[in-house]
């Protein structure tokens, strides 16, 4: 049953006012629904229906009056209703057997709610679609001992004693929202509270919720939305609308967090930090999704989507949004860098295999499978070419345009564009086949220096071969050139805007062959190809004034470097090294001071296998897992001194904080720890197993363990003790402990495969919860080597993780499905390994219509 975007039609009943009464008890949660509805007088009159789903239906009246209705497991059918009327049903639906964690289910310590996108209809009989908004009052009842704190969207009004120990609390949020973003949280929590007041002078009071004893932990993130808040006021003049604003962070959550209006929810990964128990980056990701969820309180509430094909419209816009909020607040040229390796490493695989979809989707069969790397992080690349072409002070225009058009209304992508369009003048009509079309387009550049007439012509053809025809998009490209000793060529700076699919800009009065810089600061989406020589990529590495170019051209060195290798070694010939490349290295590791050690260590950090994976016609994860550490290992004994050196150098000796500044340094020296340690001598082992123990905080001990488990030596005792002394010092930790699992499964070791099997029944696993599976399974399932064993047994055990959870946690399962992407990559026996596996899968009774539609596009058809 798949759905359409062309076949989109306008409600048929709209929702005025919701009011919800949850009593929650032992033997399940009654739900009161008091709906004031009215006929859609646009369309011809029909029969109300309603989505629902595992509801056990009470009672129902109109107006008053018991009414006749029809039911099946997900849709209830009333014939016969006024123009308005109040719908009024009962259901009983089981929290406390959800595992699902989609609706409203219980965790340990007590119920939460997800509800986005279609979880509401888990809680009660209603028009669950995102063009159908209300204003929602809510109360809840509940016993006071076990959960005293109760919460619901929006202004607490009244709360009360009941009989029986009981208690009760009501809520009102006077903004009319779609139900997806409806919240209730009934638990015993510790809260942190403090406030913010807005450039305007009004007081929000802002809290954050969690587990008893873990108040500790909690301060970090209340930062992050403080900055939030007056970040968005500075950058775009949008101030928070709310008198509450609540995070409550639970451990079982299927994705990260929710923006649920006023009450978001959030992983606990993504609020709960101390210097001990979270890295840096950790810290980093914090003060990134807190972002993402408060902005989302303009882009995504305040303006919703009309449907869920339009889901970029809010998850792009924010992503972008928080993205610039986490340049600003930590350091912008490593934040570009780390932005475009993970579009590498996720988005760019997804738009060439079987779930390729636009950032705007033409159809899907479970929605949940598209809360993508393509409409997340590829729609935040949509948004920031838009921002690119028009400019900063055009795009904060074209926002102001967007607020003053669609406040309070749910629209399409279209509108947001032609907000932009507006305000800035720029015509978007071809740069709308970005939204339209899957696949990553690919640039050729060709360059041509002519010394009669002083000109250099850069000719590009684009190409998109997963397009449904050959159109060209709009491509902004921003370009440089340099002179051989690596000086900036005055005025050649430019942004260039391809519109055809071959093209030709001309730089005049240019004295000798330049050296170009293409697609700055990753300024469109695609793969370049330029017939770069490594003496230019020198160059650019060493001078490119724009830090992602400058990085980019040594991954270009590198990757070339192992693909060559990897050829190699494949044929059972011995790579070999250019000495320019460790020069360059070394260079770099010298000059540290002067370019950042955060810079640095990105640009020592080599292309992920599963980025050059994709730059291979057939895939071989041995050769090319041979090749990349050999480049590691290489670098590590011809730079031993640079990076011991380093590593004694880069100490911080102030007191820990999550800054860039010092975050740069550790990242910097953990590197050339990691470096060392693929020489594997007992030296450098015991200086791993030394920093383990010392460490004062977890980006240092973590950094420790998880270059101690790559250690591929049969016996490493200095390994064990470190594995096994994090878990003994952190088992009551539970995101450590999802750090100690991660540590394993994505282990280089050949009997990586074994661990994990065998951690599945460690007392640390457990299969009801997502994080743990995300560190485990999922985390395996991207160890290219180890996943793509050549003997099919990565395959055959995540076929088994995925059955063992489809039925119990479909979206989870699903993402394991999504593991299989890549099978027709490999050669011909892993792909018989691989299809056996995704038959497996898709051939076993009642199997989830979310693992479904993955593994049914993976085999080819759909
Ligand atoms: N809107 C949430 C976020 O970005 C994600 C919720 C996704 N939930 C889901 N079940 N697919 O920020
Ligand atoms: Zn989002």
């Amino acid at each position: 049953q798949t759905i359409y975007l062309k076949d989109y039609t306008p409600p048929a009943y709209f929702i005025d006012t919701v009011d919800l009464d949850f009593s929650i008890e032992s033997a399940g949660t009654v739900v009161t629904a008091t709906l004031a509805m009215r006929r859609n007088p646009a369309l011809a009159a029909q029969p109300l229906m309603l989505d629902g789903e595992e509801l056990e239906t009470l009672d129902l009246t109109v107006d008053g009056k018991k009414t006749a209705f029809s039911a099946t497991p997900t849709r209830l059918t009333v014939d016969g209703l006024p123009d308005a009327f109040t719908l009024r049903t009962v259901v009983r639906i089981q929290p406390d057997g959800n595992t699902r964690l989609s609706g409203m289910y219980r965790s340990k310590d007590g119920y939460f709610t997800q509800c986005e996108a279609q979880g509401f209809r888990r809680i009660t009989w209603f028009l669950d679609r995102p063009d159908v908004m209300a204003t929602y009052t809510v109360t809840l009842h509940a016993d006071q001992a076990t959960y005293p704190v109760l919460l619901a969207n929006g202004n607490p009004v009244a709360s009360g004693e009941e009989a029986d120990g009981r208690h009760w609390a009501k809520w009102a949020d006077p903004f009319r929202k779609p139900a997806y973003l409806f919240a209730l949280v009934a638990g015993k929590l510790d809260v942190l509270r403090d406030s913010f007041r807005t450039a305007s002078g009004r007081d929000v009071q802002l809290a954050i919720y969690v587990e008893p004893g873990k108040l500790d932990q909690c301060p970090h993130a209340m930062a992050a939305l403080q900055k939030s808040m007056k970040w968005d006021e500075e950058r775009f003049g949008l101030e928070c609308d709310l008198d509450h604003y609540m995070i409550v962070a639970v451990g079982d959550f299927n994705m990260g967090a929710m923006e649920n209006k006023g009450l978001n929810i959030f992983n606990t990964k993504y609020v709960l930090a101390r210097p001990d128990v979270a890295t840096d980056v950790d810290f980093e990701n914090i003060d990134r999704v807190v972002a993402h969820e408060y902005f989302h309180n303009w882009t995504g509430n305040r303006v919703t989507c009309r449907d869920w094909f339009q889901l970029s419209l809010k998850e792009g816009l924010t992503v972008f949004r928080d993205q610039e909020f986490g340049a600003d607040l930590h350091n912008r040229q490593t934040a570009r860098i780390r932005e475009v390796r993970g579009l590498r490493a996720a988005q760019f695989p997804e738009d060439a295999g079987p779930m390729a979809h636009p950032i705007r989707p033409e159809s899907f069969v479970e929605i949940n499978n598209f809360y993508t790397a393509t409409v997340y992080e590829k729609g935040a690349e949509v948004i920031r070419m838009i921002q690119t072409l028009i400019g900063r002070d055009g795009f904060s225009a074209g926002m102001d345009e967007y607020f003053r058009r669609h406040d309070g209304q749910a629209v399409t992508c279209e509108d947001f564009v032609a907000a932009m369009a507006a305000a800035s003048g720029f015509d978007f009509t071809q740069f709308m086949r970005w939204y339209k079309q899957p696949g990553t387009p690919r640039v050729t550049v060709d360059g041509f220096f002519d010394a009669e007439t002083k000109t250099y012509t850069l000719t590009c053809t684009q190409a998109n071969p997963r397009a449904s025809d050959d159109a060209p998009y709009l491509i902004p490209l921003r370009v440089a050139l340099f002179a051989e000793d690596g000086s900036l060529l005055p005025g050649s700076e430019r942004l260039l805007q391809l519109t055809a699919t071959t093209q030709s800009f001309v730089f005049e009065g240019i004295a000798g062959e330049p050296v170009p810089s293409l697609l700055r600061d990753f300024s469109a989406p695609v793969y370049l190809d330029f017939d770069y020589t490594p003496e230019q990529l020198t160059v650019l590495l060493a001078h490119e004034s724009d830090p992602f170019n400058a990085w980019e051209a040594g991954q270009r060195l590198a990757t070339q470097l192992i693909l060559d290798a990897a050829a190699a070694i494949a044929a059972g010939r011995t790579p070999t090294w250019p000495a320019s490349f460790v020069d360059a290295a070394r260079k770099l590791l010298q000059t540290q001071a002067q370019r950042g050690a955060a810079f640095v260590a990105e640009a020592l950090t080599l292309p992920g296998e599963t980025t050059l994976a994709e730059l291979m016609s057939v895939v071989d994860p041995d050769a090319l897992h041979a090749a990349r550490n050999g480049l590691r290992r290489h670098l590590a004994e011809q730079l031993e001194g640079e990076f011991s050196g380093l590593y004694a150098g880069l100490t911080v000796q102030e007191a820990y904080a999550p800054s860039s500044e010092q975050a740069g340094r550790r990242a910097l020296r953990n590197l050339c720890l990691s470096y060392l340690l693929e020489l594997d001598t007992l030296a450098v082992r015991q200086l791993a197993l030394q920093q383990f123990r010392t460490a004062d905080n977890m980006t240092d001990q973590f950094a420790a363990l998880a270059a101690l488990a790559n250690v591929n030596a049969a016996a490493c005792p200095q390994r064990e003790q470190a594995l096994a002394d994090f878990y003994a010092q952190w088992k009551d930790e539970a995101l450590v402990v999802d750090k100690w699992l991660q540590a394993q499964s994505t282990s280089r070791r050949p009997d990586t495969l074994a661990t994990v099997k065998a951690l599945t029944s460690h007392p640390a696993f457990d299969l009801g919860n997502p994080n743990k599976i995300y560190a485990l399974i999922r985390a395996f399932g991207a160890n290219l080597v180890r996943f793509n064993a050549a003997d099919g047994s990565g395959y055959a055990f995540m076929a088994e993780q995925i059955l063992a959870l489809h039925d119990r946690n479909p979206q989870v399962a699903s993402r394991l499905a999504r593991s299989f992407d890549r099978w027709t990559k490999f050669d011909a026996g892993r792909q018989a390994h691989a299809r056996a596996a995704l038959e497996r899968i898709r051939d076993h009774a009642g199997l989830s219509r979310d693992v479904l539609e993955v593994v049914t596009r993976a085999l080819g058809g759909g």
